[in-house]
């Protein structure tokens, strides 16, 4: 892109920055957005987190009118948790191939073989799969919530590398579903020794949807959230970031005087991507495309979901009187 060609990109990303809030207040709506939005998408939103920060925003938001920047199953868990609120995706094909990997009838099958285990879904999951869940997890809280199970045999879906970093933290034996997520298996462990030796100060962290090879060699393990606390609170000046790239943003936004490094350039989730702050004005002036997840599955779904925000506020709880 010319100079001129990208003046005039910030111009129009200013125009429809103005036209999105103006919308936005009309319709009573909130932006939410996934910390690997587009930047210029972040910069729109009104909250911008991980799996978990989202969903319990959702929870507690008065706004009438979500607009979800993310991908679909994150808007769906928005429907779920908030039956009167209407809920838009700008892009209803944004997915996650990883929840694609799973099907409610997959699992009621798998389930058939391991009657006596408790089914714990990552978020990333649609609302069939966890409708024939017990419990819902993300990133940030999947060991306590299994941690916090009384059971000790767990049937984790769909991400088999999340799965498997949990069993190295827990002593329960767990059954593991063969999904991953495309985007971060692209980080190899080569890529991390290769920056290590050019940056031996720099601390490595790492998302648990990562191969085993790439979390061994990790200073931390954290969700996008934990990712953006911990490059507050470090004394780290380079920090190596095995995740979807576009956090890096965020990152270098929030802590200017520390250096951020993607662990790949290939690191990218396509879908994330399909978001654009053009298809957020869209969404706003047609009011659509909405998320919607019939009443039937919507109830058990919550009940997963529910269950896991439950754990978390008790958790809090107990941080708060000690
Ligand atoms: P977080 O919940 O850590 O933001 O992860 C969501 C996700 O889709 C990771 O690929
Ligand atoms: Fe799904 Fe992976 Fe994209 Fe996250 S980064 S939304 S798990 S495909």
């Amino acid at each position: 892109m010319n100079e001129l060609e990208s003046s005039h990109m910030v111009d129009r990303n200013v125009e429809l920055a103005e036209e999105i809030l103006c919308l936005k207040r009309q319709r009573g709506a909130v932006i939410l957005a996934h910390n690997y939005q587009r930047g210029e998408v972040q910069d729109l939103a009104d909250f911008v987190g991980d799996s978990l920060e989202l969903s319990q925003n959702a929870s507690e938001i008065e706004a009438q009118v979500i607009v979800f920047c993310g991908v679909h199953f994150m808007a769906e868990t928005a429907a779920i948790l908030c039956p009167d609120k209407r809920v838009l995706l700008p892009d209803i094909n944004a997915g996650c191939p990883m929840a694609n990997m799973i099907t409610a009838e997959s699992l009621i099958a798998k389930k058939g073989e391991f009657p006596d285990a408790t089914v714990v879904c990552y978020i990333n999951s649609s609302a069939d799969v966890k409708a024939e869940s017990d419990v819902c997890c993300t990133s940030a809280n999947a060991v306590k919530v299994i941690e916090s199970l009384h059971t000790d045999k767990v049937l984790f879906v769909p991400d088999q590398y999340l799965g498997h970093y949990i069993s190295t933290k827990i002593d329960k034996e767990m059954i593991l579903w063969p999904g991953f997520c495309p985007t971060h298996v692209r980080i190899l462990p080569e890529d991390i020794v290769y920056l290590k030796s050019e940056h031996p100060d720099a601390k490595v962290i790492v998302h648990p949807e990562c191969r085993p090879e790439v979390i061994a060699l990790a200073d931390e393990v954290l969700s996008t959230g934990g990712m953006c606390g911990f490059a507050k609170q470090t004394d780290a000046k380079v920090i190596i970031v095995g995740t979807e790239v576009g956090i890096i943003r965020r990152l270098s936004k929030e802590n200017p005087d520390k250096k951020f490094i993607a662990a790949s350039q290939k690191a990218v989730c396509p879908n994330m991507k399909r978001i654009t702050p053009e298809k957020t004005l869209w969404a706003l002036q047609d009011m659509a495309p909405e998320v919607r997840v019939t009443e039937e599955i919507r109830v058990r779904a919550k009940r997963a979901v529910d269950k896991m925000l439950d754990i978390g506020r008790v958790d809090q709880e107990l941080a708060s009187l000690s």
